[in-house]
């Protein structure tokens, strides 16, 4: 065989499962950077909600739930995420809610979690945004006590609402400035650019919160640009459309950006059409500092090593790739220097001990 037929039959070789970097995935210490805390609701907490607080849902049982996760885009999806969150009334179920998935996490020996919560799909329920802060604040202490996992949160406004209304959600959270750790931007990408909401983020910045956004999911690479220079931003979330603007990837490769990719997402959410098309690899090859999350993962099947152990297998990574990624989650995360090298150093403490 020519060399060059060879190295074609060698591409074309379908990925082979591999205990050992599996093993290494199990066992790797990582952070979380992308993650909705109402998209951990799991049907059975669902249901377990809506009797405890005499919510109807539209579904007779957990399998019925399950086989209406089937989506073709980012709204199909937001649609039921939205129905979903009626169930959530008390401090109590916002508590539970982020309580399971911090086991979850745990699970997947993630050290640390920088969540997302959505305030606007709350109060505009009629729900306090105090409910909704001290429940999952409650399970983040317990969780940083019991789990020795730590963690920011980052209050998301949703972009198809109005900048008045992100206003009027930075003004509930001024009281409690101290447990909020960041801002960021996620719901309906395409229509709703990060220009519409460039003075909120700049008053979020003035008060020294972080500053993340989704971009390039769904949404062209304008926005990922938009995102950076008028946002300011910190971190993309999502960013994948950023990879068809090669001056914006040199930009972003520069920089140092961290990306938070969201492989399982990208592929029920249709973003992708295979695991196969992940960004994961190519970001990584071209120098961009990419990340590996779970979005919304009793949506999309999978929490967060589930959805390290769907790309490695699909893009065939190596054990130092993904060692890479794992390093990226830290060095991509909001904590303090010291911490970071803390991790890093457990990182080369269990990849070096194979
Ligand atoms: N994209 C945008 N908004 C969201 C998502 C997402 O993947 N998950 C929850 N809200
Ligand atoms: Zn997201």
């Amino acid at each position: 065989m020519q060399a060059v037929d060879r190295a074609f039959a060698l591409r074309q070789r379908p990925p082979m499962p591999n205990p050992s970097r599996a093993a290494l995935i199990d066992r790797l210490p990582k952070a979380e950077l992308h993650l909705h805390i109402e998209g951990s609701l799991e049907p059975e907490l669902l249901f377990a909600l809506a009797a405890r607080n005499g919510v109807a849902i539209p579904f007779a049982s957990v399998e019925e739930v399950r086989a209406a996760y089937s989506f073709s885009n980012l709204q199909d999806f937001l649609d039921i995420y939205y129905q979903g969150m009626s169930v959530l009334l008390t401090e109590q179920d916002f508590y539970d809610l982020t309580w399971a998935y911090l086991e979850r996490a745990h699970a997947d020996t993630v050290r640390h979690v920088e969540i997302f919560f959505d305030p606007q799909g709350h109060t505009e329920r009629g729900v306090a945004f105090e409910t909704v802060l001290n429940g999952i604040e409650r399970a983040l202490k317990d969780g940083e006590a019991r789990l020795g996992i730590s963690y920011r949160l980052i209050m998301c406004f949703l972009r198809h609402l109005s900048e008045e209304d992100a206003f009027a959600t930075l003004d509930q959270a001024l009281p409690h400035l101290e447990r909020i750790h960041g801002v960021g931007l996620d719901s309906s990408e395409v229509g709703h650019p990060p220009s519409k909401f460039q003075r909120v983020f700049a008053r979020a910045r003035e008060l020294g919160l972080h500053v993340t956004a989704h971009a390039g999911e769904e949404g062209p690479p304008e926005y990922v640009r938009e995102a950076l220079d008028l946002l300011h931003v910190e971190r993309i979330d999502h960013g994948n459309r950023a990879l068809e603007d090669p001056a914006l990837v040199h930009h972003l490769a520069r920089d140092g950006m961290t990306l938070t990719v969201c492989p399982l997402s990208n592929l029920r959410l249709c973003v992708i059409k295979d695991i196969a098309e992940s960004p994961v690899r190519r970001m990584l090859e071209l120098g961009l500092k990419a990340t590996v999350n779970s979005d919304d993962p009793a949506y999309f099947g999978g929490y967060i090593n589930a959805n390290f152990h769907a790309v490695a297998e699909a893009l065939d990574l190596t054990e130092a790739e993904i060692v890479r990624l794992a390093e990226n989650s830290f060095t991509g995360s909001f904590l303090p220097m010291a911490d970071q090298i803390q991790h890093l150093a457990e990182i080369a403490e269990v990849a070096g001990d194979r």
